[in-house]
């Protein structure tokens, strides 16, 4: 700016300084006014959150607004030294969750302190937490998992992780952990993977799983909002999930005396106080020869959800059409990132009615009987897609001709979505962040 110019504006703002004293009042009554608005739009959300346990997925879904964000511009990166840098393992050792990267992302939240602190990035270590924190004692905690896949082009992408971080603070909301910028979380993400982007595998049979956790750490035993949390992400390297027969299909089993979720509970949250109370009867149905629990619900025995994966059926339907169908989100059911990309991807293949609907074990057994019933399978980041061949339910083994279609549905839904995951299709699904 001419010094000229410069001079004019500073005596103008000597001359009017006083005016700015009422309009900064004007502008604060406008912010505290906002902010009402904001309080009252978060008690519409909650109720829209209360309803949503009802409602399908196509409503609009809630809008979250987080507590002052960490943000991606304060993050503070220190590189492992060259003796901390692990090993890679070997494409065919990796399984699930076995090894971990050489770096992690850590941001630590203390109300006592203005909330969220600055992210960091540093060396992979490990926690050192009190014994009473919160997280340890009434699981105020929550998780995600999304993958970085590494595309035939050698970039690097993510698949939609704006879903994976709108349910991440809709699970921190209900635990009292505090919510943040799903945009903020994204940057550091993409940071801490291409800071370990050589762990990425050079493969289309394995990823690099994204694991970003909240705990409440607060030190104290009251069941209430912790007034400490730690986010931390950590990576790992994985192949497939689940175990599957020769044939690359599952058999699932149904117990109607154990139930993953109820009515106003937490199952469309995901919370680690939903995987621990699997574990006895996923146990109970290996010890029967099957890979995965099939969770029903209710008197009439409805589908919920398998293992922990979304479950979809393919059938003929009352009109003579191919159609694929999957439970409605009445609460009970997670909100799937690869369910969600699956029916708005399938409803736009015109020899396919794609449709929510509730199905219970009759309506399988039915459909099964009459020979209209395609396939079954489950669909979910980790797996992507899961034939299953075989459910047992009561005193019954029912065979599911999925892996004796021509043309299986299945097979065309998880082509296109590892066609857009590694890059040999572009789509606005998949991310690239390096
Ligand atoms: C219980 C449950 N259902 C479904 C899914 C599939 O969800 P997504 O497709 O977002 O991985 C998961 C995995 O996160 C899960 O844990």
């Amino acid at each position: 700016m001419p010094i000229r110019r410069s001079k004019v504006l500073v005596k103008w703002i000597i001359e009017n300084q006083h005016k700015f004293q009422l309009q900064l009042s004007a502008v604060r009554s406008c912010s505290s006014s906002l902010r009402y608005k904001e309080l009252e739009e978060n008690v519409q959300v909650q109720a829209e959150i209360a309803l949503s346990a009802e409602s399908p997925s196509t409503l609009p879904r809630p809008h979250i607004t987080p507590e002052i964000s960490f943000k991606y511009d304060d993050l503070q990166v220190r590189l492992a030294a060259p003796y901390q840098l692990q090993p890679k393992p070997e494409a065919k050792d990796l399984g699930f969750g076995k090894y971990f990267t050489d770096h992690m992302l850590k941001i630590h939240y203390h109300k006592q302190l203005g909330g969220w602190q600055k992210p960091e990035i540093m060396p992979f270590e490990n926690l050192s937490i009190h014994p009473a924190a919160k997280a340890l004692h009434y699981a105020i905690q929550l998780f995600e998992g999304l993958k970085a896949y590494r595309g035939v082009d050698d970039k690097i992408r993510l698949f939609r992780p704006d879903l994976n971080m709108e349910r991440m603070n809709l699970a921190a909301q209900r635990s009292g952990l505090p919510t943040f910028d799903a945009h903020e979380l994204i940057k550091c993400i993409s940071r801490i993977v291409q800071i370990d982007q050589e762990w990425v595998p050079h493969s289309e049979t394995s990823t690099l799983y994204i694991r970003p956790t909240l705990i409440g750490t607060e030190p104290t035993f009251g069941i209430m909002a912790p007034e400490s949390a730690l986010l931390f992400v950590i990576l790992s390297p994985v192949s497939a999930y689940y175990k599957a027969s020769s044939d690359g299909a599952v058999s699932i089993f149904a117990d109607p005396n154990v139930v993953r979720a109820f009515p106003g509970g937490v199952g469309n949250r995901k919370v680690g106080s939903n995987y621990g109370p699997t574990i006895e009867a996923t146990a109970r149905a290996a010890k029967m020869g099957h890979h995965q629990v099939l969770w029903l619900f209710g008197p009439d025995h409805q589908l919920t959800e398998v293992g922990a994966m979304n479950i979809f059926m393919v059938y003929i339907n009352d009109q003579g059409d191919k159609q694929l169908s999957t439970p409605p989100l009445n609460g009970l059911i997670l909100p799937g990132v690869t369910r969600r990309s699956i029916l708005e991807l399938a409803s736009q293949w015109e020899d396919l009615t794609v449709k929510e609907e509730v199905i219970t074990m009759d309506r399988v057994m039915q459909l099964n009987q009459e020979g209209r019933l395609l396939e079954m399978f489950g669909a979910g980041t980790a797996v992507v897609i899961s034939p299953i061949s075989r459910v047992g339910f009561l005193d019954q083994d029912i065979v599911i001709p999925t892996m004796k279609q021509a043309k299986p549905v299945f097979q065309r839904v998880k082509d296109t979505l590892l066609a857009i995951q590694y890059g040999h299709i572009e789509h606005p699904y998949a991310v690239v962040i390096s």
